[in-house]
């Protein structure tokens, strides 16, 4: 036998058994209808982008277990099969006992913030995300992010950027005091700094010290087995563990999770809570009949909760999660050949420019990655997202704009959706409007709703 090592590609663990056409368009078509988007990617009708690198969120493509599984729903209005299928999942693969679905994220986030949360609490978190913050601040917290300083940097390679600084969550606790703390709030990997994991040993830590004060650990774990397979390359001692089993040993530590079904369980609708107190238990079973519906479909359809139950068994596959993050990292190294200005590391859902680096010569108050974004639109049809200082929206406090350290445009990956061959038309796209970028003169904001105003702003250009 040859002892010579054979190159093998990187490559997808499924094939293609349905496909949807999408439509082609001409720049002139683009720019009307960024126009009548107001600039704003979300306001774009679907049918006029080429490529959809908006989200991940539900956007994904099912298996045909999943499908099949979608013929198998129980649509019966109380104690529906797929309701108890989709809960022994959920013990089986994140270890907690009691559980309540919701029809997405957002929702599990309100009623576990109205839950724990008293008017003048605070919730430190590893970096914010957009409705989970929200959620804590409207059930009256203040939102400390205590993420390490390295994440707030694109640059810095540190490869667990996601993780919470002991110190800053000390120091929080010893101010407020740890009453004034319902709960910590961990995201992994963390969405707005890139999609950066936190390590185990960090989580560990993290458990120790709300330990020692007694506060309680929250998971929000939307992407968690994006996280277990971060752990599992880079984390010293866990290279030979499977990703259910990381994803069990993460959960360990936590008193309860939420989760957006939407991502890691490759759905296109759902959510739940997961907690190990009866009490929360109780209390949100409760709350999800008065928002959501009953506690055995929480806004779900039967067939949808059969979906999330067989997501779970797919999601946890290594080969699965491989190939998606190996996507993600072939589109950033082909960037990185056009010097693209990017986050580092690459993330797990998505890849994201630098917008300050790319167009140095735009102050934040000019919405950097929201002109990228639209204009990266208009070059080729792709749809990416801004998450910079529109995402990041205004303090409640002094009603100013926040100015977050980092100012991105999100390329996000649907799971199981596109080709090699659509990521070199996107990263083509991208180095062309690097290559033009000095012509980028920035937006003014015409439209600003009250919550979550990257949603729906409107802008004009300048
Ligand atoms: N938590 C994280 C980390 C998320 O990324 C999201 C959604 C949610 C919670 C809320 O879940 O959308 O089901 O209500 N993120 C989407 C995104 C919208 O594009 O990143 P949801």
């Amino acid at each position: 036998m040859s002892k010579k090592v054979i190159k093998r590609s990187w490559a997808e663990p499924f094939k293609i058994k349905m496909v949807e056409p999408i439509k082609m368009t001409n720049r002139g078509y683009r720019d009307k209808c960024v126009k009548e988007a107001g600039h704003n990617t979300f306001l774009l009708k679907s049918e006029d982008v080429y490529i959809d690198l908006l989200t991940d969120s539900g956007t994904n493509a099912m298996s045909d277990y999943q499908w099949a599984g979608m013929m198998l729903g129980d649509e019966a209005y109380a104690g529906s099969k797929n309701f108890y299928n989709l809960w022994d999942n959920v013990k089986k693969y994140y270890g907690i006992p009691y559980f309540v679905p919701t029809h997405q994220g957002r929702a599990a986030e309100h009623m576990i913030s109205k839950i724990m949360i008293k008017q003048g609490d605070y919730i430190p978190g590893n970096m914010y995300f957009t409705t989970t913050r929200l959620h804590q601040e409207l059930a009256g917290a203040t939102f400390i992010d205590v993420i390490i300083d390295e994440a707030h940097d694109p640059q810095n390679t540190h490869p667990f950027k996601g993780n919470i600084d002991p110190q800053k969550l000390e120091d929080l606790i010893k101010k407020v005091g740890a009453k004034k703390i319902p709960y910590v709030s961990m995201a992994g990997p963390v969405n707005m700094a890139g999609g950066q994991p936190f390590s185990m040993a960090n989580l560990k830590e993290i458990y120790n010290l709300t330990k020692k004060y007694n506060v309680k650990l929250w998971f929000d774990a939307t992407r968690a087995t994006e996280n277990a397979y971060f752990i599992k390359m880079r984390e010293k001692g866990y290279a030979n563990k499977t990703i259910a089993a990381i994803l069990k040993e993460m959960c360990s530590y936590f008193d309860g999770l939420w989760v957006s079904a939407k991502k890691d369980l490759m759905v296109n609708i759902g959510g739940f809570l997961a907690t190990r107190n009866k009490k929360v238990y109780e209390e949100a079973r409760n709350m999800v009949v008065v928002y959501e519906g009953l506690h055995t479909y929480g806004g779900l359809a039967g067939r949808d909760m059969e979906a999330m139950a067989r997501g779970i068994e797919e999601m946890v596959m290594f080969d699965n999660i491989k190939a998606r993050i190996g996507q993600v990292e072939y589109c950033g190294k082909q960037l990185e050949k056009y010097n693209v200005p990017l986050v580092y590391p690459f993330g797990g859902h998505a890849i994201f420019l630098d917008a300050k680096k790319f167009l140095p010569h735009l102050k934040q108050d000019l919405f950097p990655a929201q002109s990228l974004v639209s204009e990266i639109y208009v070059d080729s049809g792709v749809r990416g997202m801004e998450r910079g200082i529109v995402s990041s929206g205004r303090d409640p406090q002094t009603g100013k704009h926040r100015y977050p350290k980092l100012e991105l445009v999100r390329l996000t990956f649907p799971r199981r959706v596109y080709t090699q061959a659509h990521i070199d038309v996107m990263v083509e796209s991208v180095a062309q409007v690097f290559d033009e970028r000095k012509k980028i003169k920035g937006l003014k904001m015409v439209y600003e709703p009250k919550y979550l105003r990257f949603f729906q702003a409107r802008f004009k250009k300048l």
